[in-house]
């Protein structure tokens, strides 16, 4: 079963000597022990439920980095191996990161809105002053790969690198001279606070009100990872009583709904989730995904295991 979503992106016979069902999104997977291997999408939740339905599956070659849709200990229970697909997904997120740092810190969404709607009156020199980045820090909630392709085009910015990570990242730091501090540091030090972190027990919910308060007056925070490290209602509060500056947010905690009062701040910059969104890495991550798929089924090891 692969998504049908990403059949424009495969070969015509993707996995070559197995007939191939696509599945829509919107669809409920079908049940029987003849599925052998899934290619879900990031929004497919894949439970014991499910996997009860597919007492012959062997893997689950999940197409996205994050496996937060994937019920991991079912799978490890039923001998199914996970897969997903870092790597060629990390510059383009990194690009998209540095989409939204640059939108907020420069408040285009309030711009092009006073432009849009007819209300410019001329150049102004007190009109719209926003964050300048020479000089100011950027913290790493995070330094896996993508973490890391951020912090290194933060360079070019002359912006100053702070990270929060499990372990020390050696051949980061002597590239960009970032500096490895922990979390509370991070958020009383960073202009811009930046999520690459994924979402499991421990991350859900751990920018809440407490860690949002000790974040720096006029700071900004960007999510590029998973909505549910943030909690909303709790973020709007910061934002609403001027003690953020702004946010950009690719990811929410209830995709694809979003929370309206995020969506009309004028500070609050929200896209799609698009991290990953351009043509390389979307053919790249479901060709990987499927070629996951063919390393198993042919009796070899996955190519990008989770397990
Ligand atoms: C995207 O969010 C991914 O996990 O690949």
């Amino acid at each position: 079963m692969i998504a049908a979503e990403l059949r424009d992106l495969l070969p015509a016979d993707p996995v070559p000597g197995h007939a191939v069902e696509w599945i829509p999104a919107d669809e409920p997977l079908p049940s029987g022990d003849h599925y052998v291997a899934i290619v879900p999408l990031l929004s497919r939740w894949i439970g014991g439920q499910q996997l009860k339905q597919l007492l012959g599956l062997k893997i689950v070659a999940n197409c996205a980095v994050g496996v937060d849709n994937v019920d991991l200990v079912s799978c490890q229970m039923g001998k199914v191996r996970v897969t997903n697909t870092p790597g060629v997904l990390t510059e383009s997120t990194a690009d998209l990161t540095w989409s939204l740092i640059l939108q907020v810190a420069r408040r285009t969404k309030e711009g092009e809105r006073l432009v849009a709607g007819g209300a410019w009156a001329g150049w102004h020199p007190t009109q719209l002053l926003g964050l300048e980045l020479d000089g100011a820090t950027l913290g790493l909630v995070g330094a896996g790969r993508i973490g890391q392709a951020v912090g290194r085009r933060a360079i070019g910015f002359g912006l100053r690198l702070l990270y929060a990570a499990r372990s020390r990242k050696d051949d980061f730091e002597a590239a960009t001279g970032a500096k490895r501090v922990d979390l509370p540091k991070l958020l009383a030090q960073s202009d811009i606070v930046t999520l690459h972190a994924p979402s499991t027990p421990e991350t859900k919910g751990f920018i809440n009100r407490e860690r949002l308060a000790q974040m720096k007056d006029g700071a900004i925070l960007i999510n590029t990872a998973r909505g549910d490290l943030v909690r909303e209602p709790a973020l709007l509060e910061a934002l609403e009583s001027g003690r953020l500056a702004g946010a950009g947010l690719d990811v929410f905690a209830d995709e694809p709904t979003v929370n309206p009062a995020l969506v009309a701040h004028p500070r609050v910059v929200c896209l799609p989730h698009l991290g990953s969104a351009t043509v390389k890495t979307r053919t790249a991550m479901a060709q990987l995904a499927v070629a996951n798929v063919n390393a198993v089924l042919g009796g070899g090891q996955p190519i990008t295991p989770v397990f």
